[in-house]
């Protein structure tokens, strides 16, 4: 069975180093010795040079980016390449956030970074989402269409690095009670899941974990993944709080351990 995931994402926070090395030290504190789930932790990028000083050793969380560019060096004011971000040991990379598409981030460029960023060696976590659900269920045309997009450009071998991250937008930045039905959650997952064994192949597809995002909190990841079907979890604002991040990883090992 795949290892259980649990992604830290602090978007642009916090603002100054010092407080996030805190926080990185805090993380470190409540996950040490958690074995039956891969922590990954995504810093904004500008603090790698000095956070990754602190993460050493194998059993160690990865180190994430926020976003990539999808060419190495050149006239792209602002952007950031795979190869800079690994030499302060980023090995895995958020793409297509919705907080990034909102700003005009397109299908098209979110599938070239994917491509991009595996065949530099990382992993990729495409993120993919609707921003709002309707009766007729265009969720999951929209949810489809996403997919479908960077599907096009990648090969089966590329599906050993690719994790895929159902945020829907409308459950983003809420409270706990607010974040998705599981049962909601359960057929999401299912359908994407569904999508990729159609495109690749059972066993290629077997290799993908989906993730679900949205106001994930100690109070409800237990059971968001295990009622979910997903494989792990993408926190936002309760992964800058070290003692709500370890407890929400500690509560997806317990799920991971009564599943073996
Ligand atoms: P919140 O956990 O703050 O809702 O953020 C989710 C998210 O966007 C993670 O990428």
């Amino acid at each position: 069975m795949k290892k259980k995931l649990v992604i830290a994402n602090w978007k642009m926070n916090p603002v100054k180093l010092a407080d996030a090395k805190k926080v990185l030290t805090g993380t470190l504190k409540e996950v040490a010795g958690v074995k039956a789930v891969q922590v990954v932790v995504c810093p904004p990028t500008v603090f790698l040079p000095e956070l990754s000083k602190a993460v050493k050793g194998a059993g160690a969380p990865r180190l994430c980016v926020q976003d990539l560019f999808h060419e190495g060096s050149g006239a792209y004011t602002g952007q950031t390449s795979p190869q800079m971000a690994k030499q302060f040991k980023a090995t895995w990379a958020i793409l297509g956030h919705s907080e990034r598409r909102e700003r005009g981030e397109d299908n098209e460029t979110v599938g070239r970074k994917v491509r991009y960023a595996i065949a530099e060696g990382y992993t990729a976590v495409l993120c993919i989402g609707e921003r709002e659900r309707n009766e007729e269920g265009a969720h999951y045309t929209f949810v489809r269409d996403e997919l479908e997009a960077v599907f096009a450009g990648l090969k089966r071998k590329d599906l050993e690095k690719l994790v895929i991250a159902y945020e829907p937008v409308w459950a983003i930045g809420k409270r706990a009670e607010e974040a998705m039905q599981t049962h909601e959650l359960y057929e999401m997952a299912l359908f994407i899941k569904k999508l990729l064994i159609e495109r690749y192949g059972r066993k290629p597809a077997e290799q993908v974990s989906v993730l679900y995002g949205g106001s994930v909190k100690p109070e409800n990841a237990e059971q968001i993944v295990r009622e979910g079907g997903v494989d792990g979890l993408l926190v936002g604002s309760a992964s800058l709080d070290p003692k709500q991040y370890g407890e929400i990883v500690r509560a997806v090992q317990t799920v991971a351990q009564a599943q073996v």
